[in-house]
Formats: C-alpha cells, structure tokens, sequence
C-alpha cells in the first residue's frame, strides 16, 4: 500500500494508506487514514477484511498497535468497517466511534466488543486524542443514514468518508491536479449514492465555516489549496436524488 504523510506539526500526524496494488480489482479502492497524536493512534474508516492484512502490515510499520486507542467509522459500510472484528482481536480496549444508529446493526459482525462503542449522537462529538480535540461532523444521508466526518482544527483536514469520493486508476496519484478533469471520476458516483439535496445543503453550510484545508474522502484522491473550495462549489451545484427507474 502506498503511504503518505499528509500533515505532521510535531504533534498531530496524518498519514494516509492507499492505492493498494495487490488487491483484488473486484474490491474497491479504499483510502485508510491513521492520526497519531503524542502517544495515541485513531484509525479512520479502518477498511475491509478482504485488506485487513495488507493496512496492518501498512499501519505496524508507522506506529505501535498497542498505541491505537479508538476506531472511527464514518458508517457501516463493508469498505469502511468489516475488518473492525480482527482489528478488535489486536486491539481489544480500543474505543469504536459510530453513529448511534448503526449499533445494534454492527454488533452482528461481533457481540464481544459491543461495550467498545461509543455512540455518537446525532448532532456530532468532539474527540480527544492524546490531548487534542477533534469534530465529528454530521453528515446524514450522505450517504448513511447515520454519517459522520472528523474535523481537526489544527491541520484544517476534514475527513468526509464517501463525499468527495471518487474511482480511479490504482495507479492515480494521492491529490487531485486538474479539479475539472477529476470531476469525470466523482460525478456518477455522487449522483448515484447521495440522496438528498437537503442532506448536502445542510452539511455544505456547516462545513463551509470550519476553515478547511484539505478534504480527505475514503476512495480517490484528496483535495487541498483551491481544490478545497472547487469542490464546495462543485457538490453545491449537483442536483442529487432524481431517481432514474432501472431497467
Ligand atoms: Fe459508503
Ligand atoms: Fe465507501
């Protein structure tokens, strides 16, 4: 997997793992980030069991296993959290982060480990790491029911799960170059998943005042610089939830 260093003060670590060239090119391309902050560890959306291994080999070469103190999943998707019961077995006093809802449906993949979550309400959380606080930010119905992003004030990197993802080559670099010629790989993909004009309106008008700088999606490529605010524009502009009937 490759991985990059996305922000580093001396204090707070971001570190993305992606663009996995051994996996199977029937599994989704998936981004797994690592925050390390002093002695603590948080992975994001920490990924698949089809990939498990190959982000703990990625991850135990970045940091002690014994430093990872909680789990975010943004939702319950299979790409974002079926590795969480192996990853539990290495890690078993980690906290599990996830919206209040999605629970009782998560805690099919293993009753043991229910006491690790944390439920976060719908209105959102603030997390503490090390000695660094994070937002999670709603994000409902996008394309969850349930849905949160992570905000940190000191880098300005919002995560945002499925919003701003896009597919592409595995061989596609970690940042978005050309913002318009991107847009060809994120349009289906919203237009599909994203259901609700209201659900984007509501989240664009929140996250637009946080002073973000980068945007870190869970599949495709990071937006940073003016990047940041073209795809504000971009999403605001998208008229989402005109169904078509399959045929
Ligand atoms: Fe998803
Ligand atoms: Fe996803």
């Amino acid at each position: 997997m490759k991985k990059t260093v996305l922000y580093d003060d001396g204090n707070i670590q971001w570190v993305v793992f992606g663009r996995d060239s051994s996996k199977p090119d029937s599994i989704i391309d998936t981004n797994e980030y690592l925050v390390q902050c002093q002695d603590e560890t948080i992975l994001i959306d920490p990924g698949g069991v089809e990939i498990f291994p190959n982000v703990l080999t990625a991850v135990s070469e970045h940091v002690e296993l014994n430093t990872i103190k909680a789990f975010l999943c943004s939702h319950q998707d299979p790409d974002i959290m079926s590795s969480l019961p192996l990853w539990m077995a290495l890690t078993p006093d980690a906290k599990i982060y996830l919206s209040w809802l999605w629970e009782g449906f998560v805690s099919h993949f293993g009753n043991e480990f229910s006491s690790n979550f944390v439920q976060i309400p719908d209105e959102g959380l603030q997390l503490t790491l090390g000695q660094s606080s994070f937002q999670l930010v709603p994000a409902h119905h996008l394309h969850s029911a349930g849905n949160f992003h992570l905000f940190d004030p000191c880098s300005g990197i919002l995560f945002t799960g499925d919003v701003g993802a896009a597919l592409l080559p595995v061989d596609h670099g970690m940042f978005v170059e050309d913002f318009e010629a991107h847009t060809q790989f994120m349009e289906k993909f919203h237009l599909r998943w994203m259901p609700s004009n209201s659900a984007k309106d509501i989240w664009l008008n929140r996250v637009r005042k946080l002073g973000v700088k980068m945007i870190c999606p869970q599949h495709g490529a990071i937006f940073k610089g003016e990047n940041v605010e073209k795809f504000f524009d971009w999403f605001d502009d998208l008229e989402l939830g005109k169904l078509k009937r399959a045929s």
